[in-house]
């Protein structure tokens, strides 16, 4: 399977994975065959890609680090809070603990886990998928750190209920496709402290899981707000969910911006260490994320194209690679797989949106 923009999807193409709508439901599901009509109704709700199968790419498979199952419901639990919250309702916050807990029992399993799949999103899902992904980079984060269960579930509650409080911002400024004006910045901001009072109400929470809320947006260096916290005035929780929340939106299309490759994330996280955010953190945190996930398309410094078939976890910019283009561009009969950690000459140039 592979990501390919949209526009790129041609008809009969196979659907490698589920495609789901605002509600949560599946719109599309895997192994579908592509029609004219589904591609105009995906560009409608502003999904800009898909996870094919083609030639190139059947046999690479990208496995996700929890289950699909487990995503879905975390995704439908904290839709479900935030929807609550905005009809005036209490929050119920069993569901999210139930979905926190199978993630944290899924993300023990798996071993040096490596995040390969990105999200497929709409503008309109980004809190809900968003507030997922932090969760799982988080609780990532946090293994690596030796946390035990406990620790985990606070932070893995912080991270699920970090943007809580976007609820009370209002969607046009929340989805401005433009840039901000000071004041809709400073409305944008509150959303951290209205997190934080909905999130102290509920006695079910410990004051580190709202405390995340109220200080996800502050900086090491002092730059954040709301309260401009320094340091380790800053909670290593806090540190942690605030790499996770930059990546992510890094890495994800916006109304306002799109998207930045991987690598471009992970050098700003790494550059930024040393001010904004905590080195040790980003070194922990860049350890398990994929900057050429499985599907990537490259072209290498030969002149040929290549997918990414494999990752190295040790060495994550030298991929196992299938050439499936000579220098001029015609399609190789038998493409042979390349392991760049053998191969030191052959160095990837640049990401390609398709072949
Ligand atoms: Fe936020």
């Amino acid at each position: 399977m592979r990501k390919i923009p949209v526009d790129k999807v041609r008809e009969g193409m196979t659907l490698a994975r589920p495609v789901y709508g605002y509600d949560g439901n599946v719109l599309l599901n895997t192994g579908m065959m592509m029609k004219m009509s589904y591609i105009n109704k995906l560009k409608e709700l502003d999904i800009f890609e898909l996870y094919i199968d083609d030639e190139i790419s059947r046999d690479i498979i990208i496995t996700d680090v929890i289950s699909d199952e487990t995503r879905f419901e975390a995704r439908l639990s904290i839709k479900n809070a935030m929807e609550s919250i905005r009809f005036g309702n209490t929050l119920d916050l069993k569901p999210i603990r139930n979905s926190v807990g199978k993630m944290i029992d899924e993300l023990l399993q798996v071993k040096d886990a490596v995040v390969c799949l990105q999200d497929i999103k709409s503008k309109d899902q980004y809190t809900f998928f968003h507030s997922v992904n932090v969760c799982v980079l988080s609780v990532i984060t946090g293994i690596s750190m030796n946390y035990d269960q406990e620790k985990l579930k606070e932070l893995a509650m912080g991270a699920m209920l970090h943007d809580i409080g976007k609820v009370s911002t209002p969607r046009h400024v929340l989805n401005k496709p433009g840039p901000l004006t000071n004041e809709e910045y400073s409305v944008i901001k509150e959303h951290a402290k209205a997190g934080y009072e909905t999130l102290k109400k509920s006695r079910m929470l410990s004051t580190y899981t709202s405390y995340i809320a109220l200080t996800h947006h502050e900086r090491v260096d002092g730059t954040g707000y709301p309260l401009g916290l320094k340091g380790n005035d800053i909670h290593d929780f806090t540190k942690i969910v605030t790499i996770a929340d930059v990546y992510d939106a890094m890495t994800s299309d916006r109304v306002y911006k799109k998207r930045c490759h991987i690598s471009e994330a992970v050098e700003y996280l790494v550059g930024m260490g040393y001010h904004q955010f905590d080195y040790d953190m980003v070194r922990r945190f860049i350890e398990h994320v994929t900057i050429y996930p499985p599907g990537t398309c490259v072209n290498l410094n030969t002149g040929e194209k290549a997918i990414v078939v494999d990752v190295n976890k040790k060495y994550p910019n030298r991929p196992i690679v299938r050439i499936v283009a000579d220098r001029d561009g015609q399609p190789v009969k038998q493409p042979a797989e390349v392991d760049l950690t053998r191969n030191n000459n052959i160095l990837i140039n640049e990401i390609l949106d398709d072949i």
